[in-house]
Formats: structure tokens, sequence, C-alpha cells
């Protein structure tokens, strides 16, 4: 054999499942089978062996993992990055494959201590020598990769591995002779496949199917045209047979077991060195700062929990743990992502938990020009709910008009920079948007701790509240409602036509009557079911005292509509005295404020009903602002809408049948929103009968 190529390898001596570090090991202690292991292993080295010079490095008794030479290091040219293992059941292995890469004169890097990184396990070159392909999610970390690109001086590609079947590179990634690729789409998240599709051509990917890549065909040995491997599909052979690849395939069964196969067991020991390639290395990284009650309230957890699942890394430098139960305490965490398109993506939403750069490194907000009317720059920032400040020439400008999903429009006055959160649609030409995410920060609260041990009203458990939770929300809500109505507050409701469906209709007619409603938010639908029943007595022709189908009832919601329509609006069918009771009558009578938006579905509709959703947003948004409390009473579309527009601080009651909805509605982050899941119906007779309770005590019992 006249080949220069040379593998490195280590005879299966000691070889067994004694631990479980993969899922599969799971249940495969001591169950592989020592001769077989021997037989399989001895077939590879032969085959191998056709075909390149194979060097061996002693195994050693206790460390039965050392076969999958894969894990020894990184090699490229002279230079070799040793691994550091995740789990300490394989970090015996490093001084004995160091002393072999030493003896064998290679230049052996050292990686800083406990910066886990798996060797060619994790790690796969080009095999024309252009970059280099490098994984994380499981056993190496992201920043891991800035010193193979440092070291090795190559362009390194970070891809995440996100199926834990497939927890190293090279179980599910095996770059080919030609430029081809072979490879597990399924064990990569979305960034790092379109990665893969940016660099390899359509006509050189080979993307298996998971029954090919479960037998570990991505776990190949590629020597020239020679694809060796433990088992591939008629499918898959035929494949690569067409594209000029002689494929061998050679069974590893009892390695298998281990969670390794052909590639695993062998380390390609030269790697020649390209003159013309050189280090590039996208990985980026931030040094972020979270403060507050971060332990008591899982703010920690949420932000690295985040960092991870946007497919970025971290490391926490700094954790000053607050030690009273109300001292807050502060982290500073460094943030690494493979590209700036994930670092923003991730900023972003630490800057929602309220993460601020060091001082130190503090900059200005990044500005462009708005160049098309009603059409923002391409990367403009996403408002949220939470209240948030700009910093422009060094100054920290707070942003008005706060609401989600908007863009953060900058104008210069005379007396400064106005900072505002605009729709797309109103942006206009020249306006400044904020793009990117630096110079942005949120304000969160941190006086939460204080609340929740308060007797007042506690919001403070987001989330959805089980039906043993109905009354107590019940009470805190009634006793918000009376104390806003009292000190001549604002609470706004929105509501869906199941209101009336399920009887609420009179409770909320009577909650508006008695001045706990400042505003009233729904479609064409609560409108019609309201008056029908107040006109008819039915509620989509349905009795509603006695539950049952009306004959011919379904025509009543109709000629509800007609009869507004000829009178001209509610208000004026309110003054005919066509309508003498509900929620639309009291509404009028008493002057609170409603708007009803249109939907495509919608019949009629009501003269009242706004047709144009632009228009009707816009009515949504005046009637909303200065709201102190809005209850959400089943209606999905209405609340949600509503909720886009609502900063935070805004106490949001949802209550809906649909735990779907409650959950979307509550689930803003935001301490301030309460779901219950419950008929609506019977949840107002409950709130009436508590608001009752509330004020009836101090009125003497007449009559
Ligand atoms: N049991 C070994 C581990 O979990 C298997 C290693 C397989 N090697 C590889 N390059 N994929 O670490």
């Amino acid at each position: 054999m006249t080949s220069l190529i040379r593998f490195l390898m280590c005879a299966p001596d000691h070889y067994d499942v004694d631990y479980v570090i993969n899922p599969w090991m799971e249940g495969n202690i001591h169950k592989s089978s020592r001769d077989r292991a021997v037989e399989q292993w001895e077939q590879l080295y032969h085959i191998l062996k056709q075909h390149a010079i194979v060097d061996l490095v002693t195994p050693q008794k206790g460390w039965p993992d050392m076969v999958f030479t894969a894990n020894a290091g990184l090699v490229l040219g002279e230079n070799v990055v040793l691994s550091r293992f995740l789990h300490k059941e394989r970090q015996g292995e490093e001084p004995f494959f160091k002393n072999w890469f030493e003896e064998n004169g290679y230049t052996v890097h050292l990686l800083p201590k406990d910066l886990p990184f798996e060797g060619a396990g994790d790690a796969l070159l080009d095999r024309e020598g252009r970059w280099l392909w490098a994984g994380y999610g499981f056993r190496s970390e992201l920043d891991s990769h800035p010193y193979l690109a440092k070291w090795l001086d190559i362009e390194v590609l970070s891809l995440r591995l996100i199926d834990e079947r497939f927890y190293h590179l090279d179980t599910c990634f095996c770059p080919l002779a030609n430029g081809y690729l072979l490879y597990y789409p399924g064990a990569f998240d979305a960034y790092s496949n379109r990665l893969i599709e940016m660099r390899v051509a359509p006509e050189k990917r080979i993307a298996i199917q998971e029954a090919d890549a479960v037998n570990f065909a991505c776990n190949t040995v590629n020597v020239e045209s020679i694809v060796i491997m433990n088992k591939a599909s008629n499918a898959l052979k035929a494949r690569l047979t067409d594209v000029g690849f002689r494929v061998v395939e050679t069974p590893l069964t009892e390695f298998l077991k281990a969670g390794g196969a052909a590639k695993c067991l062998t380390l390609r020991v030269t790697e020649p060195l390209h003159q013309e390639i050189h280090a590039n290395i996208p990985v980026q990284s931030r040094v972020i700062r979270l403060e507050g009650h971060l332990l008591d309230s899982g703010l920690i957890n949420r932000a690295l929990d985040l960092i991870v699942d946007g497919g970025g890394s971290f490391q926490v430098m700094n954790f000053n743990l607050g030690e009273q139960r109300q001292s807050t305490s502060a982290a500073e965490v460094r943030v690494s992502a493979p590209s700036h398109e994930v670092m923003e993506e991730i900023i972003s939403q630490l800057i929602d938990l309220g993460a601020v750069d060091l001082p130190q490194n503090e900059r200005d907000a990044k500005l462009q020009p708005v160049l098309q009317a009603g059409v923002a720059p391409d990367d403009f920032y996403v408002s949220t709910i939470y209240p948030t400040e700009v910093r422009i020439n060094g100054q920290w400008v707070k942003v008005e008009n706060q609401r989600m999903d908007g863009a953060i429009a900058i104008t210069q006055t005379a007396d400064g920079f106005i900072a505002r959160c605009k729709i797309l649609r109103d942006l206009e030409v020249n306006d400044l948007v904020v793009v990117d995410v630096q110079g942005i920060r949120t304000i969160r609260k941190t006086e939460y701790r204080e609340n929740r041990a308060s007797q007042e009203f506690s919001f403070m458990s987001s989330g959805v509240s089980s039906e043993r939770r109905v009354e107590i929300v019940v009470e805190q809500v009634a006793w918000e409602l009376r104390k806003i109505r009292d000190a001549g507050g604002k609470v706004v409701v929105t509501a869906g036509p199941v209101v009336i469906h399920t009887g609420g209709g009179e409770h909320l007619a009577r909650l508006i009557r008695e001045g706990y409603v400042q505003a009233l938010l729904g479609g064409n639908a609560i409108a019609v079911h309201d008056i029908e029943q107040n006109i008819m007595g039915t509620s989509l022709g349905v009795d509603m005292k006695r539950g049952v189908a009306v004959r011919g009832g379904h025509r009543h919601h109709l000629k509800a509509i007609n009869t507004v329509r000829r009178y001209g609006s509610i208000a004026k069918a309110v003054e005919a005295g066509v309508i003498n009771s509900g929620v639309m009558y009291e509404c009028v009578t008493n002057n609170v404020h409603f708007s009803l938006a249109g939907s495509i579905r919608d019949d009629g509709p009501l003269p009242d009903t706004q047709m144009n959703l632009i228009q009707a947003q816009e009515e949504y948004a005046k009637l909303i602002e200065g709201a102190e409390m809005i209850l959400m009473l089943s209606s999905m579309l209405h609340s949600i809408g509503v909720g886009n527009m609502t900063p935070a601080g805004v106490k949001m009651v949802c209550v809906d049948i649909n735990p779907a909805v409650v959950t979307k509605l509550s689930d803003r982050g935001s301490v301030e929103s309460v779901g219950v899941v419950t008929d609506v119906g019977l949840f107002l007779s409950l709130l009436i009968q508590q608001l009752d309770k509330l004020t009836s005590p101090y009125v003497a019992n007449v009559g």
C-alpha cells in the first residue's frame, strides 16, 4: 500500500459498555460481546489497511471508550487540538492520546479547563480543505470553536445538533471527496441546515433518511472513492455509487451499542494543510448583565434556556447572589452565537428579560432611515410590551407609545430626540428606525418580591389557573374593579358572543350599568347576539331561558341586524325604544364607548361595525389608552388584538373555556396577566356575586 493517508485506531482489548453517556448505551451495559467486537474491529482494521496506513495507540484498562479514537483530538497538519471530554467517564483517555500525539511529533494545543470539545467526533474537515465543520449542542461547547479557528487557522462553520441520538457531529454528518456531503438533516436546527445548504450545492448533498441514520450510515470513513460504513440501505448505496463512490459495508453492531461505528473507531491523522485557507470565525460573543430576583423569579433559568434554545451557548462570568429575600442578584453572562443573525435573535429576547450591556460596552442604538413609506429597514428591532429605552448620542431616551410588534422610530425636535413605537404602516420616509440589537434596554421592575407578599391584588402568578383557583381570581378581580371604579380609573372589556350564549350578558350589562367598565371592545357578533337576545329572547336562535332551539329561530339574528340597520345605529335603536336592555343598551345609556371591529364572516354588519380594519385597530388603540385593567372574555381574536397593543403594566385577565387561548394571552412573560380556564357565564355570575358582597355590607338591608 503506497497511500500516505494515515489513520489512528485503538484495539478493543478493554472495550465494553460500562456506563451510559449517550442514548445508545442505555440498556446495553455489558451487553456487547467481546469476541464479536474484536472480530468486527479487526475486519474494519483489515479493510482500512487496504487503503491507508493504520497506526495504533495502546488500549488502556479502565477506559473502554478509548477504541473511539475519533475523539482523541482534531488534527490538521502538524497541529492537534486535544479533546476535553465532557464526561468524566472519558476524561482519563486524554493523557494517553496526548502522549501519542507528542510522540508522533504533533504540536498539541490544550483547551481551557471546563471547555469541552470532543475532537474529530465533533469537527470534520471539508474534504477539499476549504473549512472545518464543527458541531455543538451536546458534547462540545460553541466557545471551543474560536480556539479551533485560531490554532488551526481555518474557517470554522458551527453546526448545532438537536437530536440526542446524534450527539457527535460524525454520527450524522460526513463530508466526502469531491465536495459531496452525506448527512442527516433531522439532526440539526434550522439555522444549521440553512448554513449547510448555503455551503454545499444541492447536487452535492446526499441527505439520508432516519432509517439509514440510525444505522450510523453517516459514520463513514472516506478514503478517496471508498466509503466504509456499518450498513446502508439499497437506495443509499445506489445513490453513492451513482456519484462514483464504492460502498464497503462492514458490520459494527457491537460498537453501535456504545453509540459509535466506523468513523468513530478511526482518526485520520494526516490532514493536509491548504495554504490559501485562513481563519475566519463567525462565532460572536457578547457579555450581558442581568439584575433582579434572578433565582426566585426563575429569570436566570429563563435567560440561560433561551440562549441555548436559540442556538447559542453561554458562560456565567459573575454571579452575585442576593443574600436576603428582598435583595436582588446580578449576573454577568457571556453569550456566544455562531453568527450575528443568531446573536441578534438571542439578544433581542434577553433584552425583553431586562438584560443590559456592561456600562463600558454601552453603545448608541443603530439607526437606519425608512426608504419606503410603511416599510421598515430589514433589520429593524421589533418592539415589545416592556418599557424600553434607546441610547442616542450617549443619552437613554424613553420610548413612547410602547406596544409590541412595532418599530422604534426616532425624530429630532428642538427639545431633543423623541423615540416612539410605530406600527409598520405608520412609518414615514426618512423616519429613523432602530435596527440591530445595540443600545436598547427594557426596564423591568424588581419590586415584585414585595408585592408578592402583600395581600393585595396579586396577579403575580402568571399562568393558567386551575378550576379551583377561579374563585380566588374572581375575588381579586372584584376587589380591583371596585378600587379602580372608586378612584375614577379605567377598565376595558373585550368580549365575544360566547358571553351572551353562556348567559353572561345580564351580568356584563350590570357591570357596565354600575360603572365598572369604561370601554367595550368586540366584534359584530357580540352586539348582534346581545341585541337579538334582548329584542327576541334568543341568541343565535336558541331560547335563552329554556336553552332550546326556537323554530325558525336562526332567522332571529338577521332580523335583529335588520332592525338596527333600519334605525341607522345601535344608539338610535336604543333612543327609539327598540332596544331596552342588555350590554349594548347599557353602553349607550351610560355613555360607555364601544368599538366593534368587523371580520369576513360578519352578517349584516350592524351599522356600528367598523369594517375598515385599520380604522378599527385605531379605535381600539384609542379606547385602550390609559386602561388599568383589561378583562378579556372569550374572544380569542379581539383579545389577542388588544394584547398586542397594550404595554406591560396593564393588568390583564383572560377568561376562556379553551386553555390554549388562555395560555396564549396570559403568557406575556408579564406578571400582570392572569388566565382563567372556565365558562365565561359562570365567571361573570361569580364576579357579580362577589361585587355584591363587597358593596352590600355597608348598606342597611331595607325592605
Ligand atoms: N461511547 C462513546 C461516547 O459516548 C462513543 C463515542 C463515539 N464516537 C464518535 N466519534 N461519535 O463518547
